[in-house]
């Protein structure tokens, strides 16, 4: 006789209370927090956390340089900015990413092109930015979204064709590996994500590496109100210019420094939780793991799972799947959630043009761009057959894994019930 459903005042598969938070938090953590206050050095990058954070960031990346600032959005603006993205530039970019992708994008005064998503790897679809590509077109920027590195050779390939530059999101990808390569080293700029969320966090906090001198020093300029010291005959001298105070705190980056000792121990745990789930979740029909291209080392920043209606005998479409399953899954304990709930275009801020002032920076170049959402089918495909799991990662244990694995079994195995 199948287990009674939680849903129908069963036993639930994970007991309350047993999925923790990210980040874990150890000792070594907290004494490098205190020992800021020691150096009393609260602020910049020359302070002693974040500048040994910047050399062991760039080594970790294999890239030549690293600049932390005080967010990954701020990481991403200071990279457009370091390549020579102007205003009224267009740059272009997943329309599934979290809209701060799109956001530094604006905050350069250029107009974000969106194109549509890759149907397996959630990442850009290389295929379509060519036909994205206008005369105003300085970038491309590819996600690592999930933590699933994009297909950069083929990216960087129309770029180099076109004569344009790429800046990748690597929020979601401290350590996550493209072709052998930890990716923060193989395009023009990479910005990293500290937030609290992150596989690698400070509290908040970003990064930006590059291989490129001067891609790096207009960077950094940007990110530090514009400043550049120059030694001027043995004196010192600081000159000013455009920029925004993108300075990291001294307490972010010892956090940051600190976990980053334990940052491949971490994503390794991920990878091995996720693996578990997805090789065990591909013998229940109606739902899936995400799927590894042969590329890629992903550190699943989230786990994602599809809702497969195709799959089972009952007609249903993939809403009601979705819909019905997650309430049986969550009264299982399972922690599941939903992300984001449409593709950046789609959204209202968009779909209007309003922008800041009078519509820039939409103006700022007369551009002509319009967004439909309905030109993303395989993003919002993924937005609506698609939700994340909590909890996949330390320190939760294989513990916590084995009973989500539980839970779906119990769900499926019974979804006539499940379904009414
Ligand atoms: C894909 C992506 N890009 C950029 C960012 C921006 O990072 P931050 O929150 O540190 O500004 C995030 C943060 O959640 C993100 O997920």
């Amino acid at each position: 006789m199948s287990e009674k459903l939680a849903i129908h005042g069963g036993t639930a598969a994970v007991p309350d209370g047993m999925v923790e938070t990210w980040p874990p938090l150890t000792q070594a953590d907290r004494d490098a927090v205190l020992s800021v206050f020691d150096s009393n050095q609260l602020h910049t990058r020359n302070a002693p956390k974040a500048s040994a954070l910047e050399q062991r960031w760039a080594e970790y990346c294999g890239a030549e340089h690293c600049i932390v600032t005080n967010g990954g959005t701020q990481s991403l603006h200071i990279a457009l900015a370091g390549v020579g993205v102007e205003p009224g530039d267009e740059v272009i970019l997943p329309a599934f990413s979290y809209w701060s992708s799109a956001a530094a994008i604006l905050h350069q005064n250029a107009v974000p092109i969106f194109v549509d998503i890759d149907p397996q790897t959630f990442t850009i679809d290389p295929a379509l930015i060519e036909d994205a590509i206008t005369e105003r077109t300085s970038a491309i920027m590819p996600v690592h979204i999930h933590g699933m590195p994009a297909d950069l050779d083929s990216v960087m390939e129309v770029a180099r064709k076109h004569g344009l530059r790429v800046v990748d999101d690597a929020a979601q990808a401290q350590g996550a590996t493209y072709k052998g390569q930890a990716v923060g080293g193989a395009t023009d700029a990479t910005a990293f994500s500290l937030n609290r969320l992150k596989n690698l966090t400070g509290g908040e906090g970003g990064l930006m590496t590059t291989n490129n001198e001067a891609v790096y020093t207009c960077a950094a300029a940007t990110g530090g109100l514009g400043s550049v010291t120059v030694d001027d005959g043995g004196t010192e001298r600081t000159f000013f210019g455009h920029g925004y105070n993108y300075r990291p705190v001294e307490f972010a980056a010892a956090m940051a420094l600190s976990q980053l000792d334990r940052l491949d121990e971490y994503n390794q745990q991920r990878r091995e939780m996720a693996d578990y789930l997805t090789e065990h979740l591909a013998d229940i029909p109606g739902v899936s793991g995400p799927y590894t291209p042969d590329y890629a080392g992903p550190v699943h920043f989230m786990y994602t799972i599809e809702f497969i209606p195709d799959e089972l005998d009952i007609d249903v479409t993939v809403d009601e799947l979705k819909s019905a399953a997650w309430n049986a899954l969550e009264a299982e304990g399972v922690a599941i959630l939903q992300w984001q709930r449409e593709p950046i275009p789609a959204m209202q801020f968009f779909q209007d043009e309003r922008g800041y002032g009078s519509a820039y920076p939409w103006r700022c170049g007369d551009s002509q761009v319009t967004y439909n959402a309905d030109d993303y089918p395989e993003s919002q495909r993924f937005v609506a057959s698609h939700a994340y799991l909590r909890g996949v990662f330390a320190p939760n244990s294989m513990d916590l894994i084995e009973r989500y694995v539980d839970a779906f079994r119990k769900v499926f195995s019974q979804i006539d019930a499940v379904m009414g």
